[in-house]
């Protein structure tokens, strides 16, 4: 045996039975993990106060500034037809529009659309009077399980107003943001393709 051996057995005896490991007892805690989780005012996170301007309706919010746009019209102003997908700005089930320009709101942090005017699904028609967009969905089964479908509609509407083409690899280079995992892709170009033609 080396002296190195010895000493680093001897090392190892002499911590474990300072943590009672070996008497079998449970694994020992250290001082971090046995401390009690700070709570108190310390430990919340400060709240900020805000005004929303959402479907034409001004909301006053406090809240944490880390608060996403989706997170806020979701969880604090329960429009829930906005969707959370990925939430990583890859899917486009969270797509409003901000001052007329969709968006991937859970992108978007909440303060940051102070100001401006935020659109969302519930803002852009009602069950008695469609959005022409809404409609088109409706007329051409443009959805299967509807979890995309209002971020496809915000994108689709929003679209509109941007300098795309109006053939069929345009609206679908235009629209590449959101994803169907139903793959109703092509009911979703014929409801686009009849609002852009009339
Ligand atoms: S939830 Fe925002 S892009 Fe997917
Ligand atoms: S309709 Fe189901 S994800 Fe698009």
């Amino acid at each position: 045996m080396t002296s190195n051996e010895f000493t680093r057995r001897d090392m190892l005896t002499v911590a474990a039975a300072g943590t009672g490991a070996l008497a079998g007892g449970s694994f020992p805690m250290t001082p971090a993990a046995a401390a009690p989780a700070k709570e108190g005012p310390e430990s919340m996170p400060t709240l900020m106060d805000l005004s929303l301007s959402v479907n034409g309706k001004e909301h006053r919010l406090s809240l944490d500034p880390r608060t996403t746009l989706l997170d806020a019209l979701r969880e604090h102003l329960h429009l829930t037809g906005t969707k959370k997908g990925c939430d990583h700005g890859q899917c486009g089930a969270c797509t409003v529009h901000v001052d007329g320009r969709r968006v991937n709101s859970c992108l978007k942090l909440a303060v940051m659309a102070e100001g401006a005017e935020v659109t969302t699904i519930e803002g852009l028609g009602d069950p008695d009077r469609l959005h022409p967009m809404q409609q088109a969905f409706v007329e051409h089964d443009g959805y299967q399980c509807g979890y995309c479908t209002s971020g496809q509609i915000m994108s689709a509407v929003a679209m509109m107003k941007e300098p795309w083409g109006s053939d069929d690899a345009d609206i679908r280079e235009a629209m590449s943001g959101n994803i169907c995992r139903c793959g109703a892709y092509q009911n979703i170009l014929a409801a686009i393709r009849q609002v852009r033609h009339g």
